[in-house]
């Protein structure tokens, strides 16, 4: 078979990974997708910035919706980040040349991720975002694919590694908020901007994805009870480790009566629980469903390698994937089948 000929746009924590990895193993991966997987064409901000990777035989376009729009690629691999411009047009243009796309940008799916999907559908691409909630965790895979069928009751989990990173280092090494924040910067957790993870936007836009592949509904970002852990002291931490609990930032989503609730907040959990146990960048997220019973993922949530890993899974199944085959839908049904969201009247 043809290569599958993929243009990234991003060459950062992630996506300089992913092209190591592809040039790494290279031969492994056609050998178990049935055909080589070639980057032909490649953008980020600083084309003389050095990437620890060869892209002397890969195109280089200035900006990326050019790229999307006009390399001669199959997939189109979103790796820079941001809910607007370029991320936005660029994966909107791929999809309309009915490009497949890769994103791990979490902000632009809470954002317009059911309009992305909707073109999507209409001009059989796929949209596979599986690195864009909780890094290395194939949950999307899992809420999406594997659990069809089940009646979702709850999701919830950590879904911020720089979080649970800066938690766990403040309890265990006594050190400051703004010193470990510094090292999750330092290890390509944290996003550009920092605010997004220690004030719980991000987590809280994948929350609304996970929301949406658990209940059918359309994705509803804006409707999220949100707190950051910017507030919480080392001594709010021991104050919590004296009664019994661990500190941990918690996304929670669930089916209510009278509609969904959704909510980002620190919540104190008992030592003892699986939950309380899940140190550093590790993330974990819960799912409870009548037929399956509870499900618990635990697994590496940001990093280079980790986040990589998804991007890749995904690049792999389209590989795989037969022309012309009907594709799995973006957010687990026909964007037309997806349920108004309704929000839980809390009294
Ligand atoms: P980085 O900031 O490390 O890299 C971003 C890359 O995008 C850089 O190469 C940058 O170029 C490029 N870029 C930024 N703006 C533009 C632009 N306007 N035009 C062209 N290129 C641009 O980010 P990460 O690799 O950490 O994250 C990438 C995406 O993956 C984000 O959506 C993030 O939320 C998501 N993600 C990240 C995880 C992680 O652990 N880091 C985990 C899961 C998801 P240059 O290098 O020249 O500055
Ligand atoms: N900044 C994010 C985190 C990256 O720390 O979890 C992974 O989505």
């Amino acid at each position: 078979a043809d290569a599958l000929k993929i243009g990234i746009a991003g060459l950062g924590t992630v996506g300089a990974s992913l092209v190591r990895i592809l040039q790494d193993r290279h031969e492994m991966l056609a050998t178990t997708c049935g055909r080589a997987i070639e980057t032909t064409a490649v953008t980020a901000r600083d084309r003389n910035r050095d990437r620890g990777v060869d892209l002397s035989k890969t195109a280089w376009f200035d900006d990326a919706i050019s790229l999307a729009r006009d390399a001669d690629i199959d997939v189109f691999v979103e790796l820079m980040g941001g809910a607007g411009d370029p991320a936005y047009s660029a994966v909107k243009a791929a999809l309309q040349r009915g490009i497949h796309v890769v994103t791990a940008n979490k902000a632009l799916l809470a954002a317009h991720g059911i309009e992305l999907a909707k073109i999507a559908e209409e001009k059989g691409a796929l949209l596979n975002y599986e690195a864009a909630v909780a890094g290395g965790i194939p949950v999307i895979k899992a809420l999406r694919e594997s659990m069809t069928g089940n009646t979702i009751s709850r999701v919830y989990g950590i879904m911020n590694g720089t979080c649970n990173y800066i938690l766990t280092k403040m309890e265990k090494e006594q050190l400051s908020f703004e010193a470990c924040l510094k090292e999750a910067q330092r290890l390509g957790y944290a996003e550009a901007d920092p605010a997004f993870d220690i004030e719980g936007n991000d987590t809280a836009h994948k929350l609304s994805i996970l929301t949406s592949l658990a209940f059918g509904t359309a994705i509803a970002a804006d409707d999220i009870y949100l707190e950051g852990i910017t507030n919480i002291s080392i001594d709010d931490i021991h104050a919590a480790a004296d009664l019994g609990y661990r500190i941990k930032l918690l996304g929670v989503a669930q089916r209510t009566e009278s509609g969904i609730e959704q909510r980002v907040h620190p919540t104190m959990v008992p030592y003892d629980s699986v939950i309380a146990q899940v140190d550093g960048v590790t993330n974990a997220v819960a799912i409870e469903s009548d037929i399956l019973g509870e499900l618990l993922m635990v697994g590496p949530g940001a990093g280079g390698n980790a986040t990589a890993s998804a991007v890749l899974g995904d690049i792999a199944d389209i590989a795989k994937s037969r022309p012309g085959a009907q594709h799995v839908p973006a957010f687990g049904r026909p964007t037309n089948a997806l349920l108004p969201y309704k929000r839980a009247q809390i009294q």
